[in-house]
């Protein structure tokens, strides 16, 4: 693979697992420096990183503790030197009605979901500023294009994200730092894998077929075409890509 981000580092956030996983190892292949970051114990992604030859390091963070994040800021920056592309992954999906999301749950998923983005961004941005080019990618979700019922709480989450996207890539164009966003379709990962029942009752695995066949492209989407897309969002080829949100879901949420 053609090693079109090397001299880079990368944060990546919940990347012991799914699309984090995948992520972490394509910006390696490709040459990336890769900052693994996750909650819990992320030793498989970073064998798997360490194998393309790219230098990487694991950093246990729970993304939703500010204190957390400045020590995890301090950490890749004694390891690394810098941050030069933060990839806000990390995220939960717990379907629940309405009727039960209690204050407790709506603000557990806000913390995690959406307040991480900001502190993360914090944390990070500002080495980017300095150095005069960045690159933020936030993970949102299609679910917030179409019907998805029993993630109310999930989808303003999403929806924040992708606000929170598109005002600060218009802060930070001038400064040479994009900003964007991936928008995954419904995509076979150890999160998805175990949420179990899903909406109405589905296993994941009826609900990946029901969804691909809704899909302009109908087959299920894949944390290697996630990876994919992020590759191209950070790559100078994306220069002149910001405030953006990318849906990669087979094009289940188009226009009509
Ligand atoms: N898989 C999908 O179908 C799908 C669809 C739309 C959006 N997304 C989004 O993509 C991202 C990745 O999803 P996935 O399916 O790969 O998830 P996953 O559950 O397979 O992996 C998520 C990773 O994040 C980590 N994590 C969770 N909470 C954390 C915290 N507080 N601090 C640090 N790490 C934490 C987990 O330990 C795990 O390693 C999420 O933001 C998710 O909302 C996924």
């Amino acid at each position: 693979m053609e090693k079109r981000h090397a001299g880079k580092v990368a944060v990546i956030s919940g990347a012991a697992a799914g699309i984090g996983r995948a992520f972490a190892v394509r910006l390696a292949k490709e040459g990336a420096d890769v900052a693994i970051v996750d909650i819990n114990d992320a030793g498989h992604t970073l064998n798997e990183v360490k194998a393309t030859g790219a230098k990487a390091a694991a950093f246990r963070c729970d993304v939703a503790v500010p204190d957390d994040i400045l020590r995890l800021g301090d950490d890749v920056e004694a390891a690394f030197g810098r941050c030069d592309m933060l990839i806000n992954n990390a995220g939960v999906f717990p379907s629940r009605p309405f009727a039960d999301i209690e204050l407790e749950d709506w603000r557990r998923m806000l913390s995690i979901n959406l307040d991480s983005v900001f502190l993360m961004s914090k944390r990070f941005v500002p080495g980017m500023r300095e150095r005069k080019w960045g690159r933020v990618v936030n993970m949102a979700s299609n679910s917030f294009g179409q019907v998805a019922p029993g993630l109310t709480h999930y989808i303003a989450a999403k929806g924040g994200v992708i606000g929170f996207t598109r005002a600060l890539a218009s802060e930070l164009g001038p400064e040479g730092i994009t900003v964007n966003a991936i928008a995954p379709g419904f995509t076979r990962t150890e999160g998805t894998l175990a949420r179990e029942p899903n909406f109405r009752g589905l296993t994941s695995e009826q609900l990946y077929g029901i969804l691909a066949e809704r899909q302009a492209i109908p087959r299920p989407p894949t944390p290697e075409d996630m990876a994919g897309t992020l590759s191209y969002l950070v790559s100078s080829d994306a220069d002149l890509i910001t405030a953006q949100t990318f849906y990669v879901d087979g094009g289940l949420v188009r226009a009509s």
